[in-house]
């Protein structure tokens, strides 16, 4: 296993809109080994491929309580609730703010075994589930955020690029 190389604001490949994995191949699961050792290495709770400079759809999220879950082509089939968490990204360091989202998902994905599962998240793992698949289509968090609130982060955002 390898650490990665964080890939921060400012970076082109977070702002791309990732390709979807066609087969789950030892390329795949080499990288989502990878992934899950940058994760702990960083401290994240959540890592989206793009972050560590792949442009593929594959997510991992830390539940804490079991493995990390691997999530490859996620797409959100149901939403309930709003929630408002603060909320950081290892790809936007010392930037933490809260962001308005659903307060339950239903998240429809392929395993590390090629099949397909779902999910359905509440509270904190809900919002790392919203705030890794934005990942996937190029959003940040802090592009959730409200006019105001983002004028206030400029500089600080304008430091890490
Ligand atoms: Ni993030």
């Amino acid at each position: 296993m390898a650490v990665l190389k964080l890939q921060k604001y400012g970076s082109p490949i977070l702002r791309e809109k990732a390709l979807p994995v066609k087969k789950v191949d030892k390329e795949i699961k080499e990288l989502v080994d990878n992934m899950i050792e940058t994760m702990y290495v960083e401290g994240g709770v959540g890592l989206a491929a793009p972050q560590v400079g792949v442009s593929k759809r594959i997510i991992i999220i830390d539940t804490e309580e079991e493995d990390v879950v691997v999530l490859i082509n996620p797409v959100i089939i149901k939403r309930e609730g709003k929630s408002e968490e603060e909320e950081g990204c290892l790809s936007v360091p010392g930037v933490y703010s809260p962001v308005r989202r659903s307060s339950k998902v239903t998240v429809e994905a392929m395993g590390l075994d090629g099949n397909k599962f779902q999910i359905t998240q509440e509270g904190f793992l809900a919002v790392a589930l919203q705030h890794e698949i934005d990942h996937l289509d190029g959003y940040l968090f802090v592009d959730r955020l409200s006019p105001a609130k983002r004028i206030m982060l400029k500089e600080q955002l304008k430091n890490i690029e």
